[in-house]
Parts: structure tokens; C-alpha cells; sequence
């Protein structure tokens, strides 16, 4: 077997991961024991919609322990600048000491967000990675629980925070080690809410994590394990989730499937997909994992000749390919793979809700803006086969006439 470790002559590499994980049915009872250690007043940030369904338990636990509370519940879905001022607001007012977010990536990025403005100073946008680079947090946050509600972007587990500046209509990246979260409570019964769109999203965004950690140029022996693992899981657990939302083992393989998909990318990295995903997502205003869904496959297929091993190693994960195919035979089956499952948990049509998409002509003139920003954000660089702005431009074009658009293939071949 081939390892491939870091060397001295290679530099060496940090895992990250938060510093304890409570998971199981019913951790959500256990949160207030594990703020009690680190603090004596939290703010806890949530949207409105999450904390109307969960909110009642995590006050009573807290309260059960004696932490007063601060709460904010203007979290959007995808968390901007003046959400993030807002409860950096609150939380200097109400002279808070820890931080415990409930819900899924947005509150826990908002969360690490607050947690970058109470011990730095700057605006937040200054901690970006175009601007301060990776590890531009000099300080670490204060203590952040994050209690997961999704399952999930595996925002608990990382060292990065997506922020959309809703001014400019981009999202920016922030990578510290300094905002991975210090507990992650990962209650699989919380995600029995979840309505099946979102089960939709937050799966497919998962898988993504992993499928792109893995093929990453960044990945190795460390996160191509969690990589594995959460390929495996995720294949095997997804439509039976997406299927029956009610399935607690479902559910908590999702659960863990997502953790460890967020171990494999921050500790290598995401690459072309969310290059792509994040200028399409917020020029359409389409949820983060409907904009991977849409992405990935093509992708794949983009990437697979650069990395045959890798991909072909999905393809058996996903149980499409045997050890006895020949690398290059296998890993063209990968993407074929991955677009049934979109097909199978029926994602394309959830654009008739969710979507806003324009016509082909508008959508060609933001072409260009979306490849540009996609370049910028650095992660096509992380991309096994790195493409030229030219080749982005052509990938987001064929993701309009075989995904996006009304009468194309995906969207009118849905499972039901
Ligand atoms: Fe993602």
C-alpha cells in the first residue's frame, strides 16, 4: 500500500477537529453540563425557524445548569456581514462568555464569526482569505459549542466560516484553526424535523465535502480515512433518509457521515465544486447544496482523468464498480453514480421552489463574473485536473442546458 504522509521535507500538517463530540440520540440533554465548563453566560445564536423547534430544550438544559442566556434568532440561511455585526452586538452587551449555536452551518458560521470579532479586532471582512489568507485569525474564539441541527455541512468540525456580502452579492471564506469549535453535540433525533428539501441539500452538500477532500491535491492518508468513511456512509444512508425521515439509524449514519465529510475536507480541502457552487448560489439565490447537486457531477467528470485512482476508488464506494475493473473503466462510473443519487432524492426539482433561475441569455452575461469569482476564491486550485477560466465558463454552461434550464435533462427526469 502507498502511504502518503507529511515529511519534514513536505512541511507537516495540523488535524483539526473539535475537541470533544457528543453524539448519539438525546445529547441535546447534555449541552448545558458542557457549557457549564467553559462559561457562565452564552449567547446562543439560532434562525427563528430552528429556534422555534428547538429552542425550548436548549434554554431548559442550559438553564438546568445555572448559564444565564443571550439569544439571537436573525441568523439567514446564508449568514451576511450585519448578521454577523448584529450578534457580535449582542454578545458584547450582554457580557457573554460562550457561544452555542443551534442549527447548521449558517448559525454555527455565524457563531465562529462572533467568536473572530470578540477576540480580534477588525471587521470581519478583514479576516477573509483573499485578504489575511489561510490562518488569518490571530486569536483563537472564545468557547463554542455548536449544536448540530443538519446533517449537514459539517460546519462543527471545521476550521473555516462562509460569509455572503449581501452588498456585492459574493460569499467570502475566513480558514482558521483559531474558529474550529471546542464541542460539537451531534443529536441525530434533532434532524427528525428536517423537511425532505433540506435533507436533500444538507446530504448532497456532505457528500461533496467528501467526494472533493478526497480527490483534493491537498488530500492524504488522514482525511482520505474520514474521506472514505463518509463516502461509504453517506451512499449507503442518504435516500433512505431523504425516503423516510422518521429512520433514526438513517439519520444517525447521515449524522456521521456529514462529521466525518467535515473532518476530510478541513483537513484537506474542498476544490471545484464549491469553487463553482458558491457564485452560482449566490447569483441565483439557490441553497448551498442544491448548487453543489447541481455542480458535482459534471465536475466529476471534468476531474476523473487527472485522479483515475480516486475517482475509481468512489465508484466502488458506491458499489457502481469492482476491484477487478481497471482504474480508468471505474472511475468514469463515479459520476454516473453520483447523478443517480441526485436523481434518486429527485434534487433537480426542488429548483421549481427554491430557484430563481434566468434565462439563458441573462444567464450567459453572468457567466463570466460567477468563473471569475470562482478563480478568485482559490479552490478550483485544490481541483485534481485545475482548470482554466475558460473551461469554468464551458462547465457553468453545460450545468444550464443539462440542469438549470426548464426543459433540461435533469429537471425533467425526476424520480416521481
Ligand atoms: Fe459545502
Amino acid at each position: 500500500m502507498q502511504h502518503d504522509y507529511p515529511t519534514p521535507a513536505h512541511g507537516t500538517r495540523v488535524v483539526v477537529s473539535p475537541a470533544k463530540v457528543v453524539l448519539g440520540s438525546g445529547a441535546i440533554t447534555e449541552l448545558g453540563d458542557y457549557v457549564e465548563l467553559y462559561g457562565r453566560k452564552a449567547l446562543v445564536v439560532a434562525t427563528q425557524q430552528i429556534f422555534d423547534i428547538h429552542g425550548d430544550r436548549v434554554l431548559e438544559t442550559l438553564q438546568e445548569s445555572g448559564i444565564e442566556t443571550a439569544v439571537y434568532t436573525d441568523v439567514r440561511p446564508d449568514p451576511t456581514i450585519s448578521n454577523i455585526e448584529d450578534a457580535y452586538e449582542l454578545w458584547r452587551m450582554e457580557d457573554c462568555d460562550v457561544i452555542v449555536t443551534l442549527g447548521g452551518g449558517s448559525s454555527i458560521d455565524t457563531g465562529k464569526a462572533v467568536g473572530v470579532l470578540a477576540n480580534n479586532s477588525g471587521s470581519i471582512r478583514d479576516f477573509a482569505v483573499d485578504k489575511a489568507g489561510y490562518e488569518g485569525v490571530p486569536n483563537p474564539t472564545p468557547p463554542l459549542i455548536a449544536v448540530n441541527t443538519t446533517a449537514g455541512t459539517g460546519s462543527e468540525a471545521t476550521r473555516s466560516i462562509v460569509v455572503t456580502d449581501d452588498e456585492a452579492s459574493t460569499k467570502f471564506l475566513i480558514v482558521s484553526q483559531n474558529v474550529v469549535p471546542d464541542v460539537a453535540i451531534e443529536d441525530p433525533e434533532l434532524t427528525l424535523s428536517l423537511p425532505q428539501s433540506h435533507t436533500a441539500f444538507t446530504g448532497i452538500d456532505a457528500l461533496t465535502h467528501a467526494i472533493e477532500a478526497f480527490v483534493s491535491v491537498k488530500s492524504y492518508s488522514v482525511s482520505d480515512d474520514y474521506a472514505r468513511a463518509a463516502i461509504r456512509r453517506i451512499a449507503d444512508s442518504f435516500p433512505k433518509a431523504w425516503a423516510n425521515g422518521d429512520d433514526v439509524e438513517a439519520r444517525t449514519e447521515m449524522m456521521i457521515g456529514q462529521l466525518q465529510a467535515g473532518q476530510a475536507f478541513t483537513n484537506s480541502s474542498v476544490a471545484l465544486v464549491h469553487g463553482m457552487a458558491r457564485p452560482l448560489g449566490a447569483q441565483l439565490h439557490i441553497p448551498h447544496g442544491l448548487a453543489n447537486a447541481l455542480i458535482l457531477p459534471y465536475v466529476m467528470e471534468f476531474s476523473a482523468m487527472a485522479a483515475p485512482e480516486k475517482y475509481a476508488e468512489i465508484a466502488r464506494l458506491f458499489d457502481v464498480a469492482s476491484e477487478t475493473d481497471a482504474d480508468r473503466v471505474a472511475a468514469k462510473k463515479a459520476s454516473d453514480a453520483v447523478l443517480e443519487l441526485c436523481t434518486d432524492v429527485n434534487l433537480s426539482s426542488y429548483l421549481d421552489e427554491f430557484g430563481e433561475v434566468p434565462d439563458r441569455e441573462t444567464y450567459l452575461d453572468i457567466v463570466p463574473k460567477m468563473a471569475q469569482d470562482a478563480v478568485e476564491s482559490g479552490s478550483p486550485d485544490n481541483n485534481p485536473r485545475k482548470p482554466t477560466k475558460a473551461e469554468i465558463e464551458d462547465l457553468f454552461v453545460t450545468i444550464y442546458d443539462d440542469a438549470l434550464a426548464p426543459d433540461s435533462t435533469r429537471r425533467t427526469s425526476g424520480s416521481s
